[in-house]
């Protein structure tokens, strides 16, 4: 077992940021944490490393309490931390030989992993240039490779391709999923449901602090596999209209999307022909049927959509 936090509640005054959160990760895991902004993931990374302390519950990593004391837990985590951390006047090689040596490794060893390192984040040839010129995904790139020098046991990703090229992106996306085929064991949070589906093991959804639903992907959509999905694209949709749909008995769910209504209903109840008097008025331009997929599991057990708050 990486880690074991049982109902880890963290308040900022009184804000309430972890309420009974409890998650495990185990060896050779990349576990997904999925969560809309201010659900609570960095603080509980921040958490697990002891750079917070909780206000009740109890986390272990590697098997040892976390009371922020132990040096022997951090020493063991790559942190990629949200925004990212890396010394923009120093050259790609001199911020890797920084953040090497901040983790004890010295001389032979130091300059090995700098290059096997180098050659992961796909920056061989670009070692001798100022990180201040790199783009926004070679910094991440760079800023992964400082948290991969010491070989750690546990890698923790915090929303790591946001705001950067699709290029980088899926350099990062590949480098996971080779991490995992090696036996890394990675903590990887995001709001991109397509990025946790492509390199989770497991997955938990949280929301507000909490743990909501847990699992391989498969399980977590097989929880919802009796509903129905309908797709309804309207010339204009409204929030007012929304409401009545969602008010219909049998509708699980209603979401809406630009001019699209996404409606959830259980399997075998047909409620079609009570929706499209409801929708008349709005100039219904398609209406479809769709698999479910993570994004419909968030949307079923929370009744929001896992979106960019504005
Ligand atoms: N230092 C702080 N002081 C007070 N409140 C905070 C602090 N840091 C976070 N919060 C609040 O705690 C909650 C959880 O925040 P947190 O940053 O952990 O969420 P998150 O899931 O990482 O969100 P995001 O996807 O935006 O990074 C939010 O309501 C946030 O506003
Ligand atoms: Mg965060």
């Amino acid at each position: 077992m990486i880690l074991q936090a049982e109902n880890v509640i963290k308040r900022y005054q009184n804000q309430l940021a972890l309420d009974y959160f409890s998650m495990s990760i185990n060896e050779g895991e990349v576990i997904g944490l999925l969560g809309p902004n201010g659900a609570g993931k960095t603080t509980f990374i921040k958490t697990l490393i002891g750079l917070l302390s909780i206000d009740e519950g109890e986390i272990n990593v590697f098997g040892i309490k976390q009371d922020g004391k132990n040096k022997d837990i951090r020493r063991q985590i790559g942190y990629v931390t949200q925004e990212i951390t890396i010394y923009e006047e120093m050259t790609a090689k001199e911020n890797l030989a920084f953040f090497g040596s901040l983790y004890g490794l010295k001389k032979e060893k130091l300059d090995r992993r700098i290059l096997e390192v180098a050659e992961i984040i796909g920056l061989k040839d670009k070692l001798n240039q100022k990180a201040g010129h790199f783009s926004g995904g070679m910094k991440r790139r760079l800023n992964i490779g400082c948290a991969l020098l010491h070989e750690p046991k546990l890698l923790i990703l915090d929303e790591p391709t946001v705001g950067i090229d699709p290029q980088s992106r899926n350099y990062i996306l590949e480098f996971v999923r080779k991490a995992h085929e090696t036996g890394m064991t990675i903590l990887y949070t995001s709001h991109y449901i397509e990025e946790v589906e492509a390199v989770a093991s497991r997955v938990l959804i949280m929301d507000q602090g909490h743990p909501i639903a847990e699992g391989t992907l498969r399980e977590l959509i097989e929880r919802i596999k009796g509903d129905s999905h309908l797709l309804i694209d309207v010339r204009i949709g409204s929030e007012e209209v929304r409401e009545k749909l969602q008010a219909l008995p049998d509708v699980k769910e209603v979401a809406l999307n630009d001019n699209q209504y996404h409606v959830i209903v259980p399997g075998g109840v047909i409620v079609i022909d009570r929706i499209i008097p409801i929708l008349s008025s709005q100039g219904i331009v398609n209406i479809n049927s769709k698999q479910p997929n993570l994004e419909d599991v968030f949307l079923t057990l929370t009744g929001k959509q896992l979106r960019d708050e504005v």
